[in-house]
């Protein structure tokens, strides 16, 4: 449905974007990360047709957004950055005229204006000026403007920005929800949100892509591969003679020796996988109950800030 082959983007003699690919089918929600001023409300505004290409191609549902730009904006949702809407208009105003503009007329505008009041909890706020709305409303009023039309493309640069926790977690159930049907590029500063929500990842990083694959392949990324468990019954010192030595493992270590339960953490050497499954084996073996064992994950934030930061800062973490 979205498919930007080497797209790249000057701003004078600034290279905001730079060779930039990705495609996004239906059923896929792409959550598009990187740090401020990365490039990714640029790439969002190329592939909405918002703004020129200097270079690659963004072909929406088939169409070409600079050829064919009309076939190809029909398809498109779009939540802008900073979610701008005419102040003076009221919010059913401001959605009849989104509306009108997307070809909908009379019993059809109406619908589909009634349509994304509900579905973005506007009604309350329906008559009053998109000036005089809090953030959150006026957020949620610039998304409402997106969906009218129902389309199969979605575009949401920041779509929770702002909003408070409750609304957050709404706006992710419904872009989740619409994620089943629709090709939805999200972007977000909220990791959390890439876990909650998202098919598929792709980080940039001053212009250029840094990663692309799945939540779970980040995570892998900077995984240390770990073993955590926890036994029962056992005195620390057996536990910790029974597995050490493990292929691809450095010598257990005492985490916590509390309640006659003995947490362990066994690094792993390198990359290799399986070590858990080792560890299993030999806990089996010994007929010893565990009620832990476990890979230890990475968390996101810190892949991200791996992936993301220069090298020397990266250095200096490990
Ligand atoms: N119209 C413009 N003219 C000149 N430079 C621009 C323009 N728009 C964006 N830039 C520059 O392009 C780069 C990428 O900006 P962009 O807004 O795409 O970043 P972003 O990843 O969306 O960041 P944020 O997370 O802060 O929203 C920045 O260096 C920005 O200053
Ligand atoms: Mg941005």
């Amino acid at each position: 449905m979205i498919e930007a082959k080497h797209i790249s983007k000057w701003f004078g003699p600034v290279l905001a974007v730079n060779d930039v690919s990705l495609t996004v089918e239906r059923g896929d929600v792409l959550g598009f990360l990187g740090p401020n001023g990365a490039g990714k409300s640029t790439t969002m505004r190329m592939i909405t047709g918002f703004l020129r290409l200097s270079g690659g191609t963004v072909s929406v549902g088939g169409h070409d957004i600079e050829a064919d730009p009309i076939a190809a904006k029909a398809m498109i949702g779009y939540l802008p950055e900073n979610a701008p809407a005419y102040p003076e208009m009221t919010v059913t105003g401001f959605l009849r005229f989104g509306a009108e503009i997307r070809g909908l007329r009379g019993r059809a505008a109406t619908e589909a204006v009634e349509r994304a009041i509900e579905t973005c909890f506007l009604d309350r706020v329906r008559h009053q000026a998109i000036d005089t709305l809090s953030k959150g409303y006026k957020h949620r009023t610039c998304f409402a403007q997106a969906i009218l039309h129902d389309p199969p493309v979605l575009i949401l640069d920041e779509p929770t920005d702002g909003l408070d926790p409750n609304q957050k977690h709404e706006v992710r159930q419904l872009i989740r929800e619409m994620g089943r049907t629709k090709a939805i590029i999200v972007s977000t500063h909220i990791l959390e949100e890439v876990e909650a929500l998202c098919s598929r990842v792709t980080i940039i990083d001053r212009g250029s892509l840094v990663f692309n694959g799945s939540p779970a392949e980040l995570k892998a990324r900077g995984s240390s591969g770990d073993v955590i468990c926890r036994v029962q019954a056992v005195a620390a010192g057996e536990l910790v003679q029974a597995l050490t030595g493990l292929e691809g493992a450095a010598a257990p270590e005492v985490v916590a020796d509390t309640d006659g339960a003995v947490t362990l953490r066994i690094a792993a050497r390198g990359r290799q996988a399986g070590l858990a499954g080792r560890v299993r084996k030999v806990l089996i073996g010994k007929g010893w109950d565990f009620d832990e064992l476990h890979t230890e994950e990475a968390r996101l934030d810190e892949v991200f800030r791996e992936i993301t930061l220069p090298d020397t800062v990266q250095e200096g973490q490990a």
